[in-house]
């Protein structure tokens, strides 16, 4: 996080998670900051890749002549890729046009800022820019079916096997998505009629999403190209600037009745309500904590005695390696005596499902996750205790503005 508190310590030097906790004025400052940072990066999404584009091209010319005349098709491919910079640009425009008011309660005015001052885009952000774009892929086109048939479906199927709708009014069953992305689990469980509730921190993932589920109305009307930012490994040079056609559904087809929200902010500061959810699913999420027993922890805590927690996902963790981060990267076998000293009872669990994420289905380098799955309840007879009845609040939790977007780097 960009906000850490510095903890010294004997042995060496510790930093906190926490975020300082600023005056009002002081976090609201940094928030709009952050908020026009991220559209700063959508916005100069062309000029970097472009720069790339440019630098591919010195590189080639820079080849002897007679390198250069064997190899005809590299400078037609390189601008073929600046036509899908440019039409990546229109898109991620639309995706931010119109997101100054996307948040029920906060407003990021006009920008103060002269924008011809803007700071060129950190690496980092435009990394996360493009990782977003392929998260496109995974969530939202047809192109992603088998990825989703491999991470969705499953946590889909045991929420359909532990809340039938033969036996429960699924409207009234309560699921919560740690981590949505772009919301293609989220909106999958409630069309099936679950109340269905999707939490994100990424302003990235926010802007998008909310492109997709509120803007987005007709099957395949938008192209991406979300390859063209990998140069090595592709068979074809025809590879790297194939399309993919995005939404393979309309997202506005949700049943009348159906009930699906979108809360931004940190996970563990948004839900602190006890025995609020019947249903937590992750799905490659808690790979994301800093201290994957907060998560834990957070978990047990809001789940109303009989729920559960379905979770499907590796333990990338994301922040090893990185400075100045707390990371605690524990083992699967770790985390599940954790689990079951606060009371979870495992009831059903796959330690090896094979999965990818935003996989580039033609590159000559693709990654195979090898994922923990589990479905782990907290007993119905459970007594809370005090504590956790002081801390009670008002459901459902507020709206939140998000967080600050840190390294949170995607999987
Ligand atoms: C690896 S991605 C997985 C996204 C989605 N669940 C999927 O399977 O495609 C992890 C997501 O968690 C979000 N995230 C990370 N830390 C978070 C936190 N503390 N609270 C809410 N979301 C968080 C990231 O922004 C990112 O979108």
């Amino acid at each position: 996080m960009a906000e850490t508190a510095r903890e010294e310590a004997e042995g060496g030097t510790y930093f906190h998670k926490e975020r300082i906790k600023s005056s009002p004025e002081e976090e609201a400052r940094l928030e709009i900051r952050h908020f026009w940072r991220i559209i700063d990066a959508f916005r100069c999404y062309r000029v970097h890749v472009q720069e790339q584009v440019s630098r591919a091209e010195r590189q080639f010319c820079s080849l002897p002549q007679r390198h250069q005349n064997l190899l005809p098709g590299v400078l037609p491919n390189l601008a073929r890729i600046r036509q899908c910079v440019d039409h990546n640009q229109e898109v991620l425009q639309a995706i931010i046009h119109n997101c100054l008011h996307m948040f029920e309660n906060m407003e990021y005015g006009e920008r103060r800022e002269d924008p011809r001052k803007t700071r060129p885009t950190s690496t980092f952000d435009m990394d996360k820019l493009k990782s977003t774009i392929k998260q496109f892929v995974r969530d939202w086109s047809e192109a992603g079916q088998a990825e989703r048939d491999s991470c969705y479906k499953p946590i889909i199927q045991e929420i359909q096997r532990l809340f039938p709708c033969d036996k429960y009014d699924v409207s009234k069953v309560s699921v919560l998505i740690p981590g949505a992305g772009l919301g293609r689990l989220a909106w999958e469980i409630a069309r099936l009629g679950y109340t269905c509730q999707g939490n994100e921190w990424s302003l990235f993932m926010l802007f998008s999403s909310n492109f997709v589920l509120n803007r987005c109305e007709k099957v395949n009307e938008l192209t991406l190209y979300p390859w063209i930012h990998q140069f090595s490994n592709n068979k074809k040079s025809s590879d790297q600037t194939r399309p993919v056609r995005f939404p393979d559904v309309n997202p506005q087809s949700l049943p009348l009745n159906s009930d699906l929200s979108m809360v931004a902010g940190d996970f563990v500061e948004v839900y602190t309500e006890s025995a609020s959810w019947d249903c937590v699913a992750t799905c490659f999420f808690i790979d994301t904590a800093h201290n994957v027993i907060e998560y834990v922890e957070t978990i047990w805590k809001i789940l109303k005695p009989g729920g559960v927690w379905i979770n499907l996902g590796p333990l990338l963790y994301h922040f090893e390696n990185i400075a100045n981060e707390l990371s605690v990267e524990l083992s699967y076998e770790d985390i599940k005596k954790a689990m079951i000293t606060f009371g979870f009872h495992i009831e059903m669990e796959k330690e090896s499902m094979q999965t990818t994420y935003t996989e580039n289905d033609r590159s000559m380098l693709r990654y195979v996750y090898d994922c923990v799955f589990f479905v782990a309840r907290k007993p119905a007879d459970l007594c809370l205790n005090n504590q956790e009845d002081d801390q009670q609040q008002s459901f459902p939790p507020a709206a939140k503005s998000p967080r600050r977007d840190s390294t949170d780097s995607l999987t």
